[in-house]
């Protein structure tokens, strides 16, 4: 059988071996699919050590490895050289890496087509503009939303998110400290680390519209902060990123099989079993 893995630090917990044995039973396919634990300093020369097998196809990468992902990476996609990280390694036929992001198309979709969000129209806040923000950031803006606003605890990361798009009339900074001062919205994701951090966010209840959606990239405990805030202000809708989580996985599949896996199932399964 082919070889796949995910890369983490930590990975014990990882839902994508599940996610990716799942899909594979969708199309009758028999794979080998890995976690990996790589400390940061060890991380290149286990991707090496992996790819090393003839067997191995592909792997995914978690935190905290997508930027050495995308930097180990012979070649790179659009999607991961707007993010500047990767979460999807592919060796190709001629043996060379390539690095790609499946994480902002993940978001559009679950957002989309699981959530029922028609994004045009929507007035979006962006918490954070590290790795993941980047990732989508661009899939937002690129998925019609009517505007696109980066408030990042450190400014300068925001700006220049916002000035690599370059569409300022539609994408702008505005201050982390100014947030109370900035109306509210109808689309506000959560990109920032705090959570994995274990660190709370304080954010004003004026941010949320009438009839916000909020959410977060993350799952499980990670999230908790976030969407607590975001109920206890009246958000209409408050989602985590397992729908993202099992998107991106099916894209990484779709990448290594060329085939399509059904997500809602699998989705449906992690949500049932209190991931
Ligand atoms: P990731 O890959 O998860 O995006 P990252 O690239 O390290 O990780 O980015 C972390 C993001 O979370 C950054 O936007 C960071 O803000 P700074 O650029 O100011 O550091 C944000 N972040 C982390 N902890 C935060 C906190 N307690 N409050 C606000 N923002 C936080």
């Amino acid at each position: 059988s082919l070889h796949f893995a995910v890369f983490g630090h930590p990975i014990a917990h990882s839902l994508s071996p599940q996610i990716h044995q799942a899909f594979a039973r969708q199309f009758g396919i028999a794979l080998d699919y890995r976690a990996i634990d790589a400390a940061p300093d060890d991380f290149a020369d286990a991707v090496k050590g992996f790819f090393s097998d003839g067997d191995s196809c592909g792997a995914n990468v978690t935190l905290p490895h997508k930027s050495a992902a995308f930097a180990l990476a012979d070649e790179h996609t659009q999607a991961a050289t707007r993010a500047g990280t990767a979460n999807v390694l592919t060796r190709l036929a001629n043996g060379r890496l390539s690095a790609h992001n499946t994480d902002g198309g993940a978001l559009v979709r679950d957002l989309t087509y699981r959530h029922d969000l028609d994004l045009r129209g929507h007035d979006t806040l962006l918490l954070g503009a590290g790795g993941a923000a980047r990732a989508v950031a661009w899939a937002l803006f690129e998925a019609g939303v009517q505007t696109l606003t980066i408030v990042n605890r450190s400014p300068e990361a925001a700006d220049a998110l916002a000035d690599m798009i370059g569409e300022p009339a539609r994408v702008h900074t505005r201050y982390w400290e100014d947030l109370a001062g900035i109306g509210s919205f109808d689309l506000i994701v959560n990109a920032t680390s705090a959570g994995t951090l274990g660190q709370s966010l304080s954010l004003p209840f004026s941010l949320v519209g009438s009839r916000a959606t909020c959410y977060d990239l993350g799952y499980g405990k990670s999230a908790f902060g976030f969407l607590a805030w975001a109920r206890a202000a009246g958000a209409r809708y408050a989602y985590d990123g397992l729908g993202m989580l099992v998107e991106q996985a099916a894209d990484a599949f779709e990448l290594w099989h060329g085939k399509r896996p059904d997500t809602e199932p699998v989705y449906q399964a992690l949500r049932t079993q209190g991931s």
